[in-house]
């Protein structure tokens, strides 16, 4: 309920479309900043699922990129920048070593997992549902979703080669030797091949580059209870008609930034909006109980503006989901990671028959 809470749970009627006066009322999702793993601060900051705490987030590991058995860091104090980088430790033979880029073209997709990109020279940014990272001594798959699959709410992975300085560069030591991170990058929402577009940032004289990025998606998404479904809908939402005796059964939106991504949260819009509406009937009518929902990632460009949740008073099929994205100016919102979910119970109105209608 507390996530309900702070979601923007707000029901407008109408129309069906996209509810921009809801969308802009939003507070950003934030963008995390997953640090270099040799920064000084950036170790402190990492914050895991209770899940995960039992497994170590291995502090930074120095490997060479030709080494497939990475060795430990050692925090070496900058002052010691008297050692010098070698000839060919530069960003561009970084980026070019094919030791990473057979690692992720040949990576195992593990059981249960979608391939959603390989071999990106960029990590995924604007996720939905940050959820921290590790740092893996092996290019390991199934080890990266394994973790994923420990903590609560992810759903998605993004491993990847980061060429890191040894030491923190300072003014006086500007290039540093670089070492190689694996990091294994944990999401609550999907990853998208558009998604892999952070190339790394320059610090002092120091190239931070990105290789062997791919990105792992979960096939399969957790049922709320009461419900049926994961009907998918692919990239495309529910746009239903109004039904056969000309009514609208939409009954409004309920957007959350805060991830995880979970079909849950919806499922606690729709039943609880049925409650309150069975406890505050019309006087002239019967109450409308929130019987569907469809929910999705909603993305302006490549990224990500929340969960979205619409409702329904009753059950659309996939036929439906005509609802691919909308233009607003020069912004182009779509529509991603879309399931559909019915009550398991409620005998909701099939809309080719109108059989259950309850009004005439
Ligand atoms: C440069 O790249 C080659 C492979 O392309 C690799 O063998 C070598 O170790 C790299 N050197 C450094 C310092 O990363
Ligand atoms: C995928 O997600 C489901 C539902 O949340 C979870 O039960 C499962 O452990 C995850 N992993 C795989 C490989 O299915
Ligand atoms: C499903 O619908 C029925 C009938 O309206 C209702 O009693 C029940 O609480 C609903 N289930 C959920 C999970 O909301
Ligand atoms: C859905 O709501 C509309 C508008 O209130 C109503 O006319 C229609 O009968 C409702 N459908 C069901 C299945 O309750």
């Amino acid at each position: 309920m507390a996530a309900l809470l702070a979601g923007a749970a707000i029901a407008s009627p109408l129309p069906q479309g996209l509810d921009f006066a809801a969308i802009d009322a939003l507070d950003p999702v934030p963008t995390p900043s997953i640090p270099i793993v040799n920064a000084a601060a950036a170790q402190t900051t990492i914050t895991f699922a209770a899940t995960l705490a039992a497994s170590s987030v291995s502090a930074a590991i120095q490997a060479n990129p030709t080494d497939t058995t990475p060795k430990m860091v050692k925090r070496v104090d900058d002052s010691s920048c008297a050692v010098q980088p070698a000839a060919d430790d530069t960003a561009d033979n970084f980026s070019s070593n094919t030791a990473f880029s057979d690692a992720a073209n040949g990576a195992v997709t593990p059981a249960g997992w979608t391939l959603a990109y390989a071999n990106q020279a960029g990590s995924s940014q604007s996720v939905y549902g940050y959820m921290g990272y590790s740092v893996l001594s092996s290019y390991d798959t199934a080890a990266c979703t394994a973790e994923c699959d420990a903590i609560e709410g992810c759903s998605s992975v993004n491993i990847y080669y980061e060429r890191d300085p040894s030491v923190d560069p300072t003014s006086t030591c500007t290039n540093p030797p670089s070492s190689t991170a694996i990091k294994c990058v944990y999401y609550g929402g999907p990853v998208t091949a558009s998604s892999a577009t952070n190339d790394g940032q320059w610090r002092y004289d120091f190239h931070v580059v990105i290789a062997g990025s791919n990105g792992y998606v979960n096939n399969s998404i957790a049922t709320p209870s009461g419900y049926s479904g994961p009907i998918p809908l692919g990239n495309a939402a529910i746009n239903a008609p109004l039904d056969c005796a000309g009514h609208d059964t939409y009954m409004g939106v309920k957007i959350f930034t805060s991830g995880p991504f979970d079909a849950g949260l919806c499922a606690a819009a729709c039943s609880s909006q049925s409650e309150y509406n069975l406890a505050h009937p019309p006087s002239d009518w019967e109450a409308q109980t929130c019987q569907f929902f469809n929910t999705y990632v909603l993305y302006d460009g490549s990224e990500s503006v929340g969960q979205y949740c619409t409702l329904y008073n009753e059950t659309w099929p996939a036929s439906y989901a005509t609802n691919d994205g909308q233009w607003r100016g020069e912004d182009h919102y779509t529509i991603g990671y879309s399931y559909a979910f019915s009550n398991s119970t409620g005998g909701a109105d099939e809309p080719a028959t109108c059989a259950n209608a309850a009004n005439p």
